[in-house]
């Protein structure tokens, strides 16, 4: 059995309003709370940044934590639109997500700052998400673990302490917001090889995620292979009972 506790993380990514997330965040925290059998999995949000003060009062005193969809790797100063680990601080956020595949992709992110970014939430607490994943590319052309391997390297460098306190959360780019989830065989493999790499510095025992068009209907068959921790989650995350039936799959 696994010991890990199972985790489940909205990503909201760009969506939401002051209007359509106090719908949503009622309805995930009322379902939580009202759940005839007890929710056995840790759950949480990640808004946009102008909600975090909005979703941290309509959370406060609920079982939901919430966090951010990026950090800086900058404490402070000349750094226009950036939003410091510091900051996130303020409201409380649990949890940020680090180096998504749309921050990779439409803002050029390198592994190595990836690295930085995450090594920033965790001097002040917070803990990192570190996303890793593959193309469609990488994978025709045999190359997903190789790429994994270089995505992880520069994480894995900060060494045991700090990789103990992180999540790994492997989204394949083409499972991404196109239906095509992953088959719980193709993730696993995946896992277990991202787990190996865990391993190798002393973390084997990180919770590592799922994420890509994860939804109620495919989560339990993800959530039963060996090296699946949990989900995160996009499109699904955005309507409360669908999100809750992932977590409780
Ligand atoms: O971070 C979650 C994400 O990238 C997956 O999105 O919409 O395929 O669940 P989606």
């Amino acid at each position: 059995a696994k010991t890990r506790q199972r985790l489940v993380i909205g990503n909201w990514k760009m969506n939401g309003s002051l209007a359509a997330n106090e719908v949503l965040l009622k309805g995930i925290r009322e379902g939580v709370e009202n759940a005839t059998a007890p929710v056995n999995c840790t759950i949480a949000v990640c808004p946009s940044f102008p909600y975090l003060g909005q979703v941290s009062q309509a959370l406060a005193d609920s079982p939901v934590s919430w966090g951010a969809q990026d950090v800086s790797l900058q404490e402070s100063g000349a750094f226009t639109g950036e939003v410091s680990a510091t900051m996130l601080n303020d409201f409380n956020c649990t949890w940020v997500l680090v180096g998504h595949s749309e921050r990779r992709a439409l803002h050029g992110e390198t592994s190595e700052q990836v690295a930085l970014k995450a090594q920033a939430a965790l001097a002040h607490n917070i803990t990192p998400v570190v996303c890793v994943g593959e193309t469609l590319q990488d994978r025709e052309q045999e190359k997903t673990l190789a790429v994994i391997q270089a995505q992880l390297a520069p994480v894995l460098a900060l060494g045991e302490q700090a990789v103990n306190k992180m999540v790994i959360a492997y989204e394949p780019v083409w499972a991404i917001g196109t239906g095509l989830t992953a088959s719980p065989e193709q993730a696993q493999e995946v896992h277990a090889y991202i787990r190996a790499q865990l391993n190798t510095v002393g973390a084997g025992n990180v919770q590592v995620l799922y994420g890509g068009s994860v939804k109620a209907a495919n989560a339990a068959s993800l959530f039963a292979m060996s090296d699946i921790d949990g989900a995160l989650v996009g499109g699904a995350a955005l309507v409360a009972e669908e999100f809750l039936n992932i977590a409780t799959a």
